[in-house]
């Protein structure tokens, strides 16, 4: 087992919202260890992509702490945080947006290598590049082409490019595959996961599709309305999910093999709310099948074994 190299304690991170405060990001509590990837995974709203900048201190904490190797990323001074930033980086899901469209592939690597900085001159910049479009596999002839020239496949490429060109240790990954046709989803994946045994790198994955995140991390935390409601490592996850929002989430997978009419009593029933002013016990209830009054009282992750972690009174 590695060494820690980002814990969250108690996270939170609320947005004021005319209807009230919205709690996004509420007291979550992880540590992904270095070289592996959690995986985050929940439906659309309950808080991946606020948790993801949280971390990386993109938006300001409103509670809680975030300790990077140690250190508490919210009190970096401004210049160790441009360190930080360095060793810390994020992908998008959509890579057209996350490009200039008017850098060419070779002037958009080379543009973070120029901000901090990193080549001496002119030719160990270009010779850096031509470095990075070798390691996420862009032939030298797409250097002068503009993103609206490549497919989605190549932009993700070139993102992943820029990401890689400081030597980072830590990505958030957000829903990095999502946009790209199933066939080049794999492609990217396996380069993502090439690219982290060759440098060791730490990622946090975040993804609505439980397929992809099984494939490439080593622990899956579940959220639901900005709560991490269950964590553990990916086989017992998909074994043994115990929370029964979870578990609702893993029958929703399609199974193409299977009996074609899915059986609609295993599909998630009623809507998701906002998280806004949220009472203290358990979000889940309006649509879980064996709420009972206990739920009403806050539910913390506690520890099941096998490093697995549930937020249900239920399994304590
Ligand atoms: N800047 C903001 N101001 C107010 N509310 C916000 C802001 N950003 C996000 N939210 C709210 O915070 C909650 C979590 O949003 P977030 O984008 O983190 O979810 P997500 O899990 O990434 O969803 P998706 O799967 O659709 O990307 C949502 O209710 C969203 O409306
Ligand atoms: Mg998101």
């Amino acid at each position: 087992m590695g060494d820690v190299l980002l814990q969250a304690i108690d996270l939170k991170k609320y947005f004021s919202t005319p209807r009230g405060e919205l709690h996004a990001v509420d007291n979550v509590n992880f540590s992904i260890r270095k070289g592996e990837t959690l995986g985050v995974v929940g439906e659309s709203g309950c808080g991946k992509s606020t948790l993801g900048r949280t971390i990386l201190r993109l938006l300001p904490i409103t509670g809680g702490q975030v300790l990077y190797d140690g250190q508490d990323v919210a009190k970096m001074s401004k210049s160790q945080m441009i360190q930080m930033r360095k060793r810390m980086q994020i992908i998008f899901q959509d890579p057209y947006s996350s490009l200039d469209p008017r850098m060419s592939v070779a002037a958009a690597i080379a543009e973070p290598l120029k901000i901090h900085g990193v080549s001496k001159n002119r030719a160990e910049l270009n010779a850096k590049v031509q470095e990075l479009m070798d390691t996420v596999g862009i032939a030298e002839r797409y250097a002068t082409s503009y993103p609206h020239e490549l497919d989605g496949g190549r932009r993700q490429r070139v993102v992943i490019a820029r990401s890689m060109a400081l030597n980072p240790e830590f990505i958030v990954c957000d829903e990095p595959v999502s946009a790209l046709d199933v066939s080049i989803q794999a492609q990217i994946l396996n380069l993502m996961m090439d690219l982290q045994d060759q440098m060791g790198l730490t990622y946090m994955f975040i993804t609505h599709d439980l397929s992809v995140v099984r494939h490439i991390s080593d622990h899956i935390a579940v959220m639901y309305l900005g709560e991490m409601v269950e964590k553990a490592p990916v086989d017992e996850l998909f074994r043994n999910p115990r929370h029964p929002y979870t578990v609702a989430l893993l029958a929703a997978i399609p199974k193409p093999n299977l009996d074609q009419s899915q059986d609609e009593s295993e599909l998630i029933k009623g809507e998701v709310s906002s998280p806004i002013e949220p009472k203290p016990g358990c979000r889940f209830i309006p649509r879980c099948p064996y709420a009972k009054p206990e739920c009403a009282e806050p539910q913390e992750l506690k520890d099941v074994g096998n490093e697995h972690f549930v937020a249900c009174w239920q399994y304590s």
